[in-house]
């Protein structure tokens, strides 16, 4: 199976992240703080550092504001949840994950909140202008993804955090898609609140994720319950990280989240994504009929720039040969990948309806390929020789 859906969850891991979580399953898999002995002790230690490989990756000042939840959902929920109040304005935009538009939008139904929603431009980008222009007197959160699942844009971030922070809100940033590949600095760029998930580009298990808070947030405790100390209190504790964290933590998945983080600063977010935006190029480069898709103008800023501004996944659809008959659907070419040529690639909306509307895709969607750090030039060429074998 040639895997082109690392968008979704990048697998294979790299070796060092199964030997991490083998290792530590096996020798150190006690429950965290809940004992003074030496594994506990241990597991804890293990946490405390794998906060502080993500408080550096996330160019974060503070380690214990790193708190752990299941994935990049749990980490905006805590955000959007724990930060509203009712009559809040948020602003967010067209390009998002349903992770960020269904809380949005059950508040907003709720009455709750007022939300606006900035369009992107044909670049596919925001225009910090725009998000500006939408802050009025009772916004206090702006809500936006750091690079799309669908388009693969990253957006200007730090442009954007000053004109927030300069109106008073709170900026949250969702890195599902960067952490690991695209430099985050949250001081730089002004970022309040930052989502990650462990499974993407941080190459750790599935289950591993959360939210980085930064100094100006105050976010309200959600999931209450045991922290491992200070038990005689009868209210969550007001200190980061157990502020946010009720319950036994997903040690095991930790351990593997600690070794994908080694793995990735070691090699360096930069390296990775210059090879991710090689190996899309490659592609386009190998197909013998790149005019039989529409690429959403990703395949001249693939061929041409090198990639810039992008992360590693591309859209596209089948160019519809005669406008009567219609192009197959993503669904019926991601089908004939799978059963006929043993390649993964996902079709569909991608939780990112609007995103897709953004597109003209609304409601087949599109097909994506997604690349990591693991994929091989080869596995490029195979799938451009399929997609040219399907053209035909
Ligand atoms: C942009 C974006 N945001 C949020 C998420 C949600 O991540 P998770 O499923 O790890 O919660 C995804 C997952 O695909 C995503 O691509």
């Amino acid at each position: 199976m040639i895997y082109l859906d690392h968008a979704a969850t990048t697998f294979p891991k790299p070796e060092e992240v199964y030997r991490g979580m083998d290792a530590f399953v096996r020798q150190a898999g006690a429950n965290p703080g809940r004992g003074g002995h030496r594994l506990a002790q241990e597991a804890e230690r293990m946490i405390d550092e794998t906060r502080a490989l993500v408080a550096r990756l996330a160019g974060a000042a503070r380690p214990e504001r790193v708190v752990f939840g299941l994935n990049a959902s749990d980490g905006l929920n805590m955000a959007i949840k724990g930060t509203l109040k009712s009559g809040d304005h948020v602003v967010t935009s067209v390009l998002e994950h349903n992770s960020i538009n269904r809380p949005l939008e059950r508040l907003e139904r709720d009455g709750t909140i007022a939300v606006t929603r900035v369009a992107a431009g044909p670049d596919h980008r925001l225009d910090p202008d725009d998000v500006a222009r939408a802050l009025g007197p009772r916004t206090r959160l702006v809500a936006l993804t750091h690079a799309s699942n669908v388009t693969g844009t990253i957006q200007p971030v730090a442009e954007i955090g000053r004109r927030v922070r300069a109106h008073g809100a709170l900026f949250l940033v969702d890195a599902a898609q960067s952490a690991g590949a695209v430099p985050i600095d949250m001081e730089r760029q002004a970022i309040d609140l930052l989502a990650f998930t462990g499974h993407k580009g941080l190459y750790g298990p599935t289950g591993t994720g959360g939210l980085v808070v930064g100094e100006r947030a105050d976010v309200r405790p959600w999931r209450e319950g045991g922290t491992g100390g200070d038990a005689s209190r009868p209210l969550q504790p007001e200190e980061f990280p157990h502020r946010l964290e009720g319950g036994t933590p997903n040690v095991f998945g930790l351990a593997g989240l600690r070794a994908g983080l080694q793995w990735v600063l070691e090699r360096g977010p930069e390296t990775i994504l210059a090879h991710e935006r090689g190996l899309l190029r490659g592609l386009l480069l190998a197909l013998k009929r790149p005019g039989a898709w529409d690429w959403y103008g990703a395949d001249g800023i693939l061929l041409d720039q090198q990639g810039e501004g992008r992360v590693g996944l591309v859209a596209f659809n089948a160019r519809a040969a005669d406008a009567r008959a219609g192009a197959a659907p993503p669904q019926t070419i991601a089908a004939a990948l799978d059963e006929r040529f043993g390649i993964a690639v996902r079709p569909g909306l991608h939780c990112a309806p609007h995103a897709h509307r953004h597109l003209g895709t609304f409601p087949h969607g599109a097909l994506r390929i997604s690349v990591g750090a693991l994929t091989r030039p080869e596995d490029l060429d195979a799938a451009a020789a399929a997609l040219d074998r399907l053209a035909a």
